[in-house]
């Protein structure tokens, strides 16, 4: 092969990208996952939010959050007056990542090289989109659109502008929330998380 036949194809339009992303098997998640969970809402969206990778209701359902952090998502940015049509929303990484334990799957973080594979997509879908800010919800979502691991619950309600002019708004994942046990605790994690909200709102 001449190398120039070996260049991916590049697709024009966020459908053709779907499609693609859809084949995908740059990273061994592909293997165990059922589907490729891409990014979905309009092509002209303002705002793109972007996750960790597809949970197990989302990778049955091959949409980006839709489980139970997608309703802690969900509930918090209609407080924040954010309409969820109007965002496009996605995930760092498109394949769901697990073990097995019994009947159950159990989430497994992505690692640096499984993250490096999907910015592929990640940075096609905002080429496409071309948003005026990007949200990363989340350590993972963080490092895949600034290409270095950054302390998200130091730097929580900043945003940061990439060299391309691209603003990100960092955030906490809504899992987080789910995850503490204790319920004061718990509520005054999601007010925080709705105060991140209300600032997204405005600077969209
Ligand atoms: N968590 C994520 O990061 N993304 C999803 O789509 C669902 C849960």
């Amino acid at each position: 092969n001449k190398p120039e036949e070996q260049l991916p194809e590049i697709a024009s339009n966020l459908s053709e990208l779907r499609a693609q992303a859809s084949a995908c098997q740059r990273c061994p998640l592909h293997r165990d996952a059922t589907q490729t969970v891409f990014g979905e809402g309009p092509a002209d969206a303002r705002v793109v939010f972007v996750g960790e990778q597809p949970g197990d209701h989302e990778d049955l359902a091959g949409r980006p959050f839709v489980g139970p952090a997608g309703r802690v998502f969900d509930e918090v940015i209609e407080e924040a007056g954010i309409e969820r049509e109007k965002l496009y929303v996605t995930n760092a990484v498109k394949h769901f990542k697990f073990t097995p334990r019994g009947k159950r799957r159990l989430h497994q973080r992505p690692n640096v090289g499984e993250i490096s594979a999907c910015r592929w997509w990640v940075e096609q879908e905002l080429s496409m989109v071309k948003p005026n800010l990007v949200v990363a919800m989340g350590a993972t979502a963080a490092h895949s659109l600034l290409g270095q691991a950054i302390p998200v619950t130091q730097m929580r309600g900043q945003v940061v502008t990439r060299d391309d002019g691209l603003r990100v708004f960092l955030t906490i994942h809504p899992s987080f929330i789910l995850r503490i046990q204790d319920q004061d605790e718990a509520k005054a994690e999601r007010a925080r998380f709705l105060t991140d909200m209300c600032a997204v709102a405005e600077l969209a």
